[in-house]
């Protein structure tokens, strides 16, 4: 029995040693931002990032998948609602950030309301995207509510995400539940599959499109069209006069992280102003969870907005969001075009 213990301390050492070295990081936001941190981060700390970039849905499916032995420490960004499902499935750890009395009322509900195991780092409205050009040669009008994307000259016009997949399409199929009550919000989705050209696995591939004039209109969050503005691409958006829901992008250490410590400092960074006004710099536009992080001005004006007062802990639930998710494909996605 003695004869093993040299060989577990080394291993111990072996294994600590390493866990200063890395962090492994599921990354959902856009690339240019995942990119950037890890770029940054390895430079001015030394840890190595391992990052893969997955989005909301797909990132909490692989979560599940991993759950009896985590590859991954850090799972950052992506919408609020999978996050909480984490956290209520024990597959994130609880952490009370010191950090978190800088951070909006928003992002320390997001906090308290999962027992500390997410935390908010970034929120951003919902909203239509459309190209200012195809609109305007279509002679189509800009959609300005919910039922405007009904019209029929809209058909096989508009893209939006699939919500299985992504984080801003369960957004919208959460929205629009709680905006109209889930009978006319399933009626409301039905009508809205004829005008929908395709369903895509990302949230952010509808406003790509429409900025690249491959569509007309999406369904997307609106803070993800400036950085497209800002490439020269003729996109505009507006959010939904009857009302909206928005996002509280999370963040959270995944329970049997290998590297902990590591995790832990890059959780602590993340939340740091300076971390988070680098979403600007990469042209990412969320409005920042740290209230002392300078708000870029290409950050939409929530002020502006109408917003429906979305229940994060009821649509965060497991649940819920697999009901709802299961209902969309069956009554919904099923049907032809
Ligand atoms: C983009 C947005 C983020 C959002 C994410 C969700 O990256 O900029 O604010 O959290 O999409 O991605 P998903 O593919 O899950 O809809």
């Amino acid at each position: 029995m003695m004869k093993f213990i040299p060989f577990v301390a080394v291993a111990c050492f072996a294994a600590s040693a390493q866990a200063q070295g890395q962090v492994n990081v599921i990354c959902s936001v856009q690339a240019e931002w995942c990119n950037m941190i890890g770029t940054v981060y390895t430079r001015t700390t030394g840890t190595k990032i391992n990052i893969a970039m997955k989005g909301s849905g797909e990132a909490l499916a692989q979560l599940i998948a991993e759950r009896d032995n985590p590859k991954t420490d850090i799972w950052f960004g992506g919408t609020g609602d999978p996050h909480l499902q984490a956290a209520e499935q024990n597959l994130t750890l609880e952490y009370k950030s010191p950090s978190l009395p800088q951070l909006h009322g928003w992002a320390q509900q997001q906090a308290s309301q999962s027992q500390f195991k997410t935390v908010g780092i970034y929120s951003g409205p919902l909203g239509f995207g459309y190209n200012t050009e195809l609109i305007a040669k279509k002679k189509l009008a800009i959609p300005k509510t919910w039922n405007d994307l009904l019209v029929p000259a809209l058909k096989g016009e508009i893209q939006v995400a699939n919500p299985a997949s992504s984080g801003t399409a369960y957004t919208m199929v959460a929205t629009l539940v709680q905006l109209m009550g889930e009978d006319k919000a399933f009626e409301y989705m039905k009508q809205l599959h004829k005008n929908i050209s395709q369903y895509t696995r990302s949230g952010t591939g509808p406003i790509k499109a429409a900025a690249r004039g491959e569509t007309t209109v999406s369904i997307s969050f609106v803070h993800d069209a400036p950085g497209e503005k800002l490439n020269g691409f003729p996109v505009e958006t507006v959010t939904p006069a009857d009302g909206t829901g928005a996002e509280i992008g999370s963040m959270s250490i995944i329970k049997g992280a290998r590297n902990l410590d590591a995790a832990k400092k890059f959780y602590e960074w993340a939340l740091t102003p300076s971390a988070q006004e680098m979403a600007a710099a990469a042209k990412q536009f969320q409005l920042p969870s740290n209230k002392a992080a300078k708000v870029d001005r290409n950050v939409p004006d929530f002020k502006k907005i109408k917003f429906i007062n979305y229940d994060y802990a009821k649509y965060g639930a497991s649940a819920e969001r697999k009901r709802l998710i299961a209902k969309w494909e069956k009554e919904v996605n099923s049907l032809p075009r």
